[in-house]
């Protein structure tokens, strides 16, 4: 993975140089007892480890070592610092410092977390007192449905991983068999062999769509993103009343990018789906769509380091967003989304880093989705690195708008439902009101 040095790991740098100051300032902040000697694995890492670095880092997943003991990540101790230090690990691209910080299932590290592996690392890895340990985290039987029994089953074909090979990015149609249209209450993927499935992503296609679109998740045009493979996952419920549409003689395109681990493994994967009862139509229709497209054609010249493209899209009709996934190819580095209102005041709502080797699907919280109002226009901004820092194909090569993964892209796929004009209202005041408890609830204004 390529060492960006982004202002964010200028400014970890800086913090690693004052350990000894920022261990001060978290004794401060939370009430201990006794002063803190130092931090050990026992006591501050474990915990840590256990919340973002297990769903992955145990055997028979995806990551290529286990993080579950001592032993274990004794000889790992250096790397450990430093991807964590570069917010490279646990992989999720959101900037802490812009827009909404409230997100499910959200793994990252809050500074405080990093300043203490930073300082544990560089104080030699002390294990400390055994009886400090957490108990284990017990971890969910990955072979059950989550959403409960699916009414619909979708089973990828057998795709075989070599014990040794580059990493495979491409996908598998499969029909839904479904007959009349019907809307999804909940949905889970679920990889078959998840030591071999680094990524899944799930998309409905119209049934005669199925250009092979070698990993990219954008060829076609009609496709609704529907649900992601991430570690840890339980799947997505929609709330009572919201769902979204699954047209009668769709197929699901299996989005994969498999990854070699020394052993042959067969991989088959499923997508479970549970269907509100035949003629509902509910009152929230959640959509999922490629939005902001780059107005111009992207022009990316050989060894450039920072060019940006611009894409808009008008929401006709009020809305929340309940997910954004920034998606670009290899030279993809970061992307910004904001809102520009009626009144043209425009909003910051996210901004993520991004790496081709992580499709990561950003959920907001339920109480921190944004809302906005008819008119309001989304505004994607991407940026593309094309220079020798990143990980690239060829940095000397021009590159342009295109399909393949060695072109580049820039759009969004935003997932939301539309609000009448008067439940914006109503969520709007609720909203406020919920402000304003804060305020006078903590003394400090949000
Ligand atoms: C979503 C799954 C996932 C999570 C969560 C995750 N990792 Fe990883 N990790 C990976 C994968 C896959 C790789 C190998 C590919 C790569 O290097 O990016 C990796 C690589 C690493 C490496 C480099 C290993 C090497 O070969 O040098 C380190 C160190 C690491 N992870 C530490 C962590 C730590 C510490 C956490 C938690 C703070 C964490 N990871 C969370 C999946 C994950």
């Amino acid at each position: 993975m390529a060492r960006r040095l982004t202002p964010a790991s200028v400014c970890v740098l800086f913090v690693a140089g004052t350990v000894g100051a920022a261990i001060v300032t978290l004794g401060a902040q939370t009430p201990v007892k006794a002063p803190q000697p130092s931090v050990t694995f026992t006591k501050d890492i474990a915990p840590i480890l256990q919340r973002s670095c297990q769903s992955c880092h145990r055997p028979g997943q995806m990551a290529p070592m286990s993080l579950l003991t001592y032993q274990d990540i004794r000889p790992w101790v250096r790397s450990i610092k430093q991807r964590a230090q570069n917010r490279e690990m646990p992989p999720w691209g959101i900037d802490p410092r812009v827009g909404i910080q409230s997100f499910k299932n959200d793994p990252s590290l809050r500074q405080d977390e990093i300043d203490k592996i930073v300082a544990w690392a560089d104080a030699g890895a002390p294990m400390g007192n055994a009886a400090d340990l957490p108990k284990p985290r017990e971890f969910d039987d990955s072979s059950k449905w989550h959403i409960g029994r699916p009414d619909l089953i979708v089973t990828s074909p057998p795709h075989t991983v070599p014990a040794e090979a580059a990493d495979w990015w491409g996908s598998y149609f499969v029909p839904t068999g479904l007959t009349e249209d019907r809307y999804i209450k909940a949905i889970e993927s679920k990889a078959g062999q998840t030591a071999v499935v680094h990524h899944l992503l799930t998309y409905a296609v119209d049934g005669d769509d199925d250009i092979d679109s070698n990993g990219d998740d954008s060829s076609a045009e009609s496709g609704q993103f529907l649900n992601e493979f991430a570690v840890g996952k339980n799947g997505d419920l929609f709330p009572e009343g919201s769902g979204r549409l699954l047209k009668a003689g769709s197929k699901i395109r299996f989005d994969f990018h498999y990854h070699s681990v020394g052993q042959e493994i067969v991989d088959r994967s499923q997508l479970g789906i549970t269907l509100y009862p035949k003629g509902y139509v509910p009152k929230h229709i959640e959509y999922s769509k490629q939005l902001g497209q780059p107005t111009e054609p992207l022009d990316i010249p050989g060894g450039s380091a920072f060019v940006r493209s611009d894409g808009y899209t008008r929401f006709n009709k009020a809305g929340k967003i309940t997910a954004f996934q920034p998606h670009m190819h290899t030279r993809g580095k970061r992307q910004c989304i904001e809102l520009i209102y009626p009144d043209n005041k425009a909003e910051q709502i996210s901004c993520a880093d991004f790496t081709f080797n992580w499709h990561l699907v950003y959920a907001y919280a339920d109480d921190a989705a944004p809302i906005y109002p008819a008119g309001t226009v989304l505004h994607v901004i991407s940026w593309h690195d094309n220079s020798a820092n990143k990980i690239n194909p060829d940095p000397r090569n021009w590159v342009g708008s295109g399909n393949r993964t060695i072109d580049e892209m820039g759009f969004a796929w935003i997932s939301w439902y539309d609000l009448t004009d008067d439940e914006y209202k109503q969520e709007l005041d609720a909203k406020k009101g919920a402000r304003k408890t804060t305020t006078t609830s903590q003394g400090q204004p949000q």
